[in-house]
């Protein structure tokens, strides 16, 4: 580290003063505008570029990176600058390659196959140019209606922690200067999740106390983790835009949690003060936010007025070096001033498709099973709904690189590991009854599209479609066993449709191989093992729902299903389906708990006592499988 703060104090003491504040800026590239790129370059006016052709990068198409126009680019920044560009990209959950969304990830609760992912995908990456990208995304969330919860590791914070941890390391692993390597980010640093009644962006009440028990967790396991960025959020914390927070990007995430790497704000976020009433103009808004530890503006180029500030002495040089520092310290890290180019390498796709349909596998969680599963690989089936062919769908939102043409989908699954069942389809639901008197069993494919998840896509009901109920409920008719296959990419509200299943596969939107995934499973190629990290509600009404809540003095918590005062009138206290849920094809016995101190005190964990808990656990059941073994503590 020494030699890198003598790198950067040398290369500081050369740039001018419009050097600088051009590090600070971060503006978009498009492959095919490189002069903009160029033009930016050559103002000064930029010391990042973002691979991105809208605001929106998880819903609409995004131009693609090309290694050989990165190098030109960065080519005409050494000679312009000597100072390597940061090319930034949405990488959130695969590359060319798709793995499942993070939602569906963290029901894996397998770090060491995340990472392993996360290994890929910066391999596939950073082969086509990308150096930075905008991933993990840590924004704890128990809001269903959230587009961007599938996005998110779910609701708790032990989960987000270990995700970010596996995360940070499988991008930048353990030589960040590798080209295989990339930079990663922490975002949205913080209380995104929280948006009012599930309407993204909107604004979030967090106490001190939630912030620190819920929410910050994550965050300091991606600093600790040696994240290199963190990204500021669009939303306010009780009245305070974090991105103009000092409080909570210096005092907090800074200081407090030694976090020492740089801060980028999100899309737009240092200009969108303005209408959060804290700015009058982009001019205060780039005083309060680089005043508040924030020291790279994301494409609206507020901190073009940094000059100005300083002249009026409303921001200290000091202030600016601060942030130019923490940038070139990643660059260094990065290894981009000594290679700054990339040489592209022959990526071995197949390992990939590989990893990616394990993870899916674990990823998924078997909701219930009235004994169908798993089918015999000669059965008659008949195979109906909007999922049976669907492709981009699976993919789910944030895949901008995506081969389409690689996404195994359901139909294609089932074909590939059953290759000796029969497969009666039909697209016009009229004609069902016809496919289903053939069969024996029905597997019914539903989901929802990408379309409706992500950024900018709440829904004001987690409700299944009236048309994807209809088709449950007339499937049920002839009297088959009928098993639903369930790609959607948030959970969602199944009291009403729940009696007409015999088994419920959730199948969330989990990559490119989804289908061979899926038909692993269901025909007991591999054993389900996967637990959900997100609670399941019966309905849309009882979201917030989720099981770390504090105790209330009526003790009234209805979750585990004491169902007394706490319950609506109308509908039970309880959730659909817990967090930590998830059935396998076999049984365990657990005995022989041992718990080695029952007295301990917050003062104790706080010196890093530790309680150790122990427990046999033995597969009582036909299939070899694995079993993830939770352990929940009560303060
Ligand atoms: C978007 C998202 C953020 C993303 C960034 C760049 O608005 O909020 O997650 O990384 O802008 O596309």
């Amino acid at each position: 580290m020494k030699n890198t703060n003598k790198r950067v104090e040398e290369i500081l003491s050369k740039m001018s003063l419009k050097d600088k504040i051009g590090q600070l800026n971060q503006d978009i590239i498009k492959v095919s505008e490189l002069d903009k790129a160029k033009k930016a370059i050559k103002e000064k006016r930029v010391g990042s570029l973002i691979l991105s052709s809208s605001a929106f990068a998880g819903n609409e198409f995004q131009e693609g990176a090309k290694a050989d126009l990165i190098n030109e680019v960065q080519k005409y920044a050494m000679d312009e600058l000597g100072i390597p560009i940061l090319f930034g990209r949405d990488v959130i959950h695969g590359h060319k390659t798709v793995y499942p969304i993070p939602l569906a990830m963290a029901a894996s609760f397998n770090s060491d196959l995340i990472k392993k992912s996360y290994e890929e995908i910066a391999l596939e990456a950073s082969n086509e140019g990308v150096n930075w990208t905008f991933t993990p995304m840590l924004d704890v969330s128990r809001d269903p209606r959230w587009g961007r919860i599938i996005e998110s590791p779910g609701e708790d914070p032990y989960v987000g922690a270990k995700m970010a941890e596996a995360v940070v390391k499988g991008l930048q692993g353990d030589d960040l200067t590798k080209q295989e390597k990339i930079v990663a980010c922490a975002k949205h640093f913080i209380g995104y999740g929280q948006s009012e009644g599930g309407r993204d962006y909107h604004r979030t009440e967090i106490s001190d106390y939630t912030l620190r028990n819920y929410y910050l967790k994550a965050f300091k396991a991606a600093s600790e983790a040696g994240v290199k960025t963190v990204m500021s959020s669009f939303n306010e914390i009780s009245g305070q835009p974090v991105s103009s927070s000092k409080y909570l990007m210096q005092d907090v995430l800074k200081d407090e949690i030694g976090f020492d790497g740089f801060i980028v704000s999100d899309w737009g976020a240092i200009v969108q003060l303005i209408n959060q009433g804290v700015a009058e103009d982009e001019k205060e808004a780039a005083y309060l936010s680089i005043n508040a530890g924030l020291d790279m503006d994301m494409v609206d180029y507020c901190y073009g007025y940094l000059e100005e500030l300083i002249e009026e002495g409303k921001v200290d040089i000091e202030t600016i070096n601060e942030s130019v520092r923490r940038i070139l310290t990643v660059k260094v890290e990065a290894g981009l001033f000594d290679n700054p180019y990339i040489t592209p390498v022959k990526i071995d796709y197949e390992k990939h498709a590989e990893t990616s349909c394990k993870l899916a596998s674990e990823s998924m969680v078997l909701l219930k099973n009235e004994g169908i599963l798993p089918l015999s690989k000669d059965s008659k089936i008949a195979l109906i709904g909007p999922m049976t062919t669907e492709k981009r769908a699976l993919l789910g939102s944030w895949t901008l690189d995506f081969d389409l043409e690689k996404t195994v989908t359901i139909f294609d699954g089932i074909k590939n590991i059953a290759p000796n069942a029969t497969i009666e389809t039909r697209s016009n639901y009229d004609e069902m009854g016809a496919a289903i008197r053939k069969s024996d069993v029905v597997i019914l494919a539903l989901g929802e599209s990408d379309q409706v998840t992500g950024e900018a896509r709440s829904l004001a009901s987690i409700e299944i479609s009236d048309m994807q109920k209809d088709i449950i409920k007339r499937a049920k008719l002839y009297g088959k066993k009928v098993i639903g296959v369930m790609c959607f990419g948030r959970c969602v509200a199944l009291e009403s449709v729940e009696p007409y299943f015999d088994a419920i596969l959730y199948a969330w939107h989990l990559g490119s191989q989804t289908g061979n995934a899926a038909a692993k499973i269901i025909f007991g190629d591999e054993v389900p093992s996967g637990k959900t990290a997100v609670t399941f509600p019966r309905v849309t009404g009882q979201i917030p729902l989720y099981y770390n809540v504090s105790s209330s003095g009526r003790n009234v918590n209805g979750y585990y299903g004491i169902e007394n005062l706490s319950n609506y009138e109308d509908v039970k206290g309880s959730p659909m389906y817990p967090f930590g849920y998830g059935l396998s094809y076999t049984t365990y016995n657990y005995s022989n708990l041992k718990v080695d101190n029952t007295k301990i005190n917050l003062c104790d964990i706080e010196k890093g006592k530790c309680v150790k808990v122990s427990v046999d656990v033995k597969n009582t059941g036909n299939y070899d499988a694995k079993e993830i073994v939770q352990c929940y503590v009560m303060m």
